[in-house]
């Protein structure tokens, strides 16, 4: 069970743009005084506690765990994480479950401005796979349980695992940020009937073609969009 976790400020700033919950009243405004390219490469690494960050970061994951533990077994499972930021939750879910492998892609750059809308040219980023790797074996996971794909390098040059997964994980991610088509010719792959897919949409109808079970699991009020999150499953592309 891990009770607190180890971090660089480098690591919380990433952390603060891929969560931006935890942004405090202070840095909003700092944000909406100076904007958004001072506070994506300054405010967000400097004004900030990365102690608090940890704390706060460390509750939200354990929150999500808890809520996708309801309705999910982990043990001895396979699971891809599409855009998982710092991989909190995939760091729980290791320290909880039994013999897990993950399978994570991720992007490798801060986007210089960083604006949270759909970004319909997939092209906002805020990570650091460096960092990543190191964040995850620093706090307990490893190195044999994980491995970490580059989605500009590896997904696009179909360096990417085409293997069953029993979960793919992208909370705040795909069809949050940007298109779930992105990914379609990849899900045809490696779907099969017993995969489940967790991620947050504000679209849950739109996946009845796609999916014979979609079952909504929770209903955001407090973030950026107003979406649902979904666990889809029984593909029928
Ligand atoms: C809002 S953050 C959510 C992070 C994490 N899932 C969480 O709940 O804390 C979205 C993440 O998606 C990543 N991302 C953006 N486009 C992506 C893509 N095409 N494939 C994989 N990850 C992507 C970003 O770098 C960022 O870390």
């Amino acid at each position: 069970m891990i009770k607190n976790i180890h971090l660089n400020r480098d690591i919380a700033q990433l952390i603060l743009l891929q969560r931006i919950e935890l942004l405090s009243p202070f840095l909003k405004r700092v944000r909406k005084i100076l904007g958004r390219y001072f506070f994506t490469n300054f405010a967000s690494k400097y004004f900030i506690s990365p102690k608090l960050i940890g704390t706060k970061y460390l509750a939200f994951m354990l929150s999500e765990y808890s809520l996708l533990s309801k309705n999910l077994n982990f043990d001895n499972k396979n699971i891809l994480s599409i855009g998982g930021g710092m991989c909190g939750l995939e760091l729980i879910i290791n320290s909880k479950s039994k013999d897990c492998f993950f399978s994570i892609i991720e992007k490798n750059y801060i986007s210089k401005k960083i604006t949270y809308g759909w970004d319909n040219q997939n092209k906002e980023a805020y990570n650091n796979l460096k960092l990543l790797e190191f964040f995850l074996i620093n706090n307990g996971m490893n190195k044999k349980s994980f491995k970490i794909y580059d989605y500009d390098y590896d997904y696009n040059f179909d360096q990417i695992p085409e293997k069953k997964f029993d979960f793919i994980i992208s909370l705040y991610s795909l069809d949050y940020h940007y298109d779930f088509n992105l990914y379609l010719d990849y899900f045809k792959k490696i779907l099969n009937k017993d995969t489940r897919l967790i991620f947050d949409t504000i679209r849950p109808d739109y996946f009845k073609t796609m999916f014979q079970n979609i079952e909504i699991i929770d209903s955001m009020q407090s973030t950026v969009h107003k979406s649902k999150r979904v666990i889809c499953s029984n593909f029928i592309l």
